[in-house]
């Protein structure tokens, strides 16, 4: 049980209309569902996607991109490269030896690998991929690298794929020729799946090569794209039918220190020119350590923005405030030189919505999207605090609204939903006039189902609030134990009527993080899982998509005797026209142990007689979904009848329920 339900019994009780739900009588309740008026449009935003590159969610995950560090720009250039047959301290006059060699100091595409063939026979170049690499059986797959030939005479590279046992599953041999870099293209389709292959190259002839940008992507891409993103994640964002895309991040936008933040400039143009930067989770948890989490920035600003369209998401991108972040460094630009940062957020609303003829419009066309992409939305800083970010939000504030008064600028009021940092930032950001504050909340599953009264005295009048980035933790924030089981939906699912009921403060909202490899994470939870081959909902993942689908389009009132439900009794409820499917939708939780019967009174508008429930519901509040039982809690659909204007429902114990009637 959550909490101890509050329960009633005795002959008295059944004569005033209970029911028996397992051992306990429930008082029924009776709810009226008031269509007569609306409250607020519920926002198209209302529910959307977090992304951010943490637990491999860019590179090794939704990037399709199999091989880890294409161009040999790791720290450790040749990281995620071995030669098996190559001794650093020898000749090695049986097989050969690879360097990493610099083309010049500074920024971009820095190194490029000499490989010296002494034996073609003995040598060998191996890539592990990210924790291997998924391989299946019939696809095609597309390897591509870049080469020039320096000395002697290698005449070809030869490309295989390997099961986990070293064997051959696919293979292709490209000649090479020239000593001037060229790039060489082939297309292998391998004999069988396998979880964690690997690349092996050998080579024809002796000499020196030189190697860069090797890179190997399925073709069944989302939209069947190069440089393209891996389609079964995409397709599960696709199906929470978000209303926008937040990206790229989280602390990835801040950086551990302001050097290594992320800068969107630096991820657009030519794939093999931007510069690689290392993962700010790489180190960040001792528990989790993954040195080798870099970012490629092959999915860069462009993509995201690309990525938000074929979602028809809302593009809203985060950039650095010139405050790194402050749970690392807190490093901060001097208020004097925070010009460049600032001129980064202008010239980012004319990469995404100015013309042609403008400079950055010229790179958005130059990459292939002539029209704009209609940005709305810009957040300034992530989750800083305190008046070192007030007084930078200030700058930014004043230089985007006097350009262009018609973004809307997100601000945030730092890392946790009340205290001090959270209550100065909410003052300052109110007498500022922010238009939307960001507020983060990672707290435990009983926080969720007390606090989903939390909006109800937000004012009406003030700022619009972005719940941009939560999740109930089972165990405590960031632990490595935590689980997204069904007590953690349920939670959210509970919290999430709160939101909803709130529409008219409330207008965009995201879970958080995204989405984690199984092998390569970081942090936990969150919401959808994937390894190599294969990715699933969790429970949460679930709940967000029902509440994203049946948002509808204005709220209405959803009460017991003129209250809001808000967990009497453990049950919260929240409910919405939608004007477009001419139905009334209402969100019924129970996060009780017990099966509770509800007699639903519809009025203001007549209903049809028979609708449809979608439920997603677990007895076991512990049960989570996994790669062996993807949909162990999915949602399921059954009907329910109307009496005139009223229905009687039985919510079922630990549930979620998703009413939906059509309006006569
Ligand atoms: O979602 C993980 C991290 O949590 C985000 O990067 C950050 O904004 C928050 O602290």
């Amino acid at each position: 049980m959550i909490t101890q339900t509050i329960k009633k019994a005795g002959l008295a009780a059944v004569l005033a209309g209970t029911f028996l739900a397992g051992n306990t009588l429930f008082a029924q309740k009776e709810l009226t569902v008031d269509m007569s008026e609306t409250i607020a449009p519920i926002q198209p935003t209302m529910y959307g996607i977090f992304f951010e590159d943490i637990n491999f969610a860019a590179d090794g995950g939704l990037y399709a991109e199999m091989i880890k560090n294409r161009s040999f720009e790791f720290t450790i250039p040749m990281m995620g490269w071995s030669q098996p047959n190559s001794d650093r301290h020898s000749y090695n006059n049986e097989s050969g030896y690879a360097l990493p060699v610099k083309y010049f100091e500074g920024e971009g595409n820095l190194n490029f690998l000499r490989v010296q063939v002494k034996n073609a026979e003995g040598y060998e170049l191996h890539n592990e991929g990210f924790r291997g690499m998924g391989i299946k059986e019939g696809d095609t797959y597309r390897f591509t690298f870049d080469a020039k030939q320096m000395e002697g005479a290698v005449s070809a590279v030869k490309a295989e794929l390997l099961d986990e046992e070293g064997n051959t599953i696919a293979e292709a041999s490209i000649p090479v020729s020239g000593s001037e870099w060229a790039n060489y293209k082939a297309e292998i389709v391998p004999s069988k799946t396998v979880m964690k292959g690997s690349l092996k190259l050998t080579f024809e002839g002796t000499g020196e090569l030189g190697l860069d940008m090797i890179s190997l992507f399925p073709t069944d891409t989302w939209n069947g794209r190069e440089n393209g993103l891996r389609k079964d994640l995409v397709q599960l964002l696709y199906d929470l039918d978000p209303g926008f895309l937040r990206f790229p991040g989280g602390c990835i936008v801040e950086g551990r220190t302001l050097a290594r933040r992320y800068q969107w400039k630096k991820t657009v143009g030519p794939v093999d020119e931007r510069p690689s930067l290392v993962n700010r989770w790489n180190t960040e948890f001792d528990h989790r350590l993954t040195p080798d989490y870099y970012q490629s920035f092959g999915l860069g600003f462009f993509e995201y923005f690309q990525l938000s369209e074929d979602l028809g998401a809302e593009p809203l991108p985060i950039l650095s405030c010139g405050i790194a972040c402050q749970f690392n460094t807190g490093e901060l630009v001097p208020m004097d030189e925070l010009g460049p940062y600032v001129q980064d957020a202008l010239d980012l609303i004319e990469f995404a919505n100015g013309s042609t003829d403008t400079p950055w419009g010229k790179v958005r066309a130059d990459m292939g999207h002539p029209e704009p992409f209609n940005m709305k939305y810009i957040g300034v800083g992530n989750e800083q605090w305190g008046p070192e970010y007030i007084e930078r939000y200030k700058v930014f504030n004043e230089a985007i609204s006097e350009k262009y008064p018609e973004i809307i600028i997100v601000s945030g009021s730092g890392p946790f939903p009340d205290g001090d940092y959270f209550e100065y930032g909410m003052k300052e950001l109110k007498e500022i006039g922010a238009e939307i504050i960001d507020e983060h909340y990672y707290r435990s599953p009983e926080w969720f189902r007390e606090n989903a009264t939390r909006y109800d005295s937000y004012d009406r009048n003030g700022p619009k609030i972005f719940a941009g980035e939560y999740a109930a933790q089972s165990v405590a924030i960031a632990s490595p134990d935590n689980k997204n089981n069904w007590e953690t939906a349920l939670s959210e699912a509970a919290f999430m009527t709160g939101l909803e009921r709130n529409a008219e403060v409330v207008q965009l909202t995201s879970y958080a993080p995204l989405m984690a490899h199984a092998e390569g994470w970081q942090w936990t939870p969150d919401m959808i899982w994937f390894n190599n081959l294969e990715s699933y909902g969790t429970p949460n993942y679930y709940v967000q998509k029902l509440y994203s689908t049946n948002k509808g389009t204005d709220l209405i009132s959803v009460t017991q005797n003129g209250e809001d439900l808000v967990g009497q009794d453990e049950l919260y409820a929240s409910a919405t026209l939608d004007s477009e499917a001419k139905e009334v939708v209402l969100k019924v939780v129970n996060t009780s142990s017990d099966a509770q019967e509800v007699k639903l009174n519809f009025k203001g508008k007549s209903i049809k007689n028979k609708g449809k429930v979608i439920v997603l519901k677990e007895e076991n509040l512990t049960q989570e979904n996994s790669f062996d039982a993807q949909e162990a809690i999915s949602p399921s659909t059954e009907e329910i009848k109307v009496k005139g204007d009223s229905a009687s429902y039985e919510v079922a114990p630990y549930s979620l329920n998703i009413i939906r009637i059509p309006v006569k």
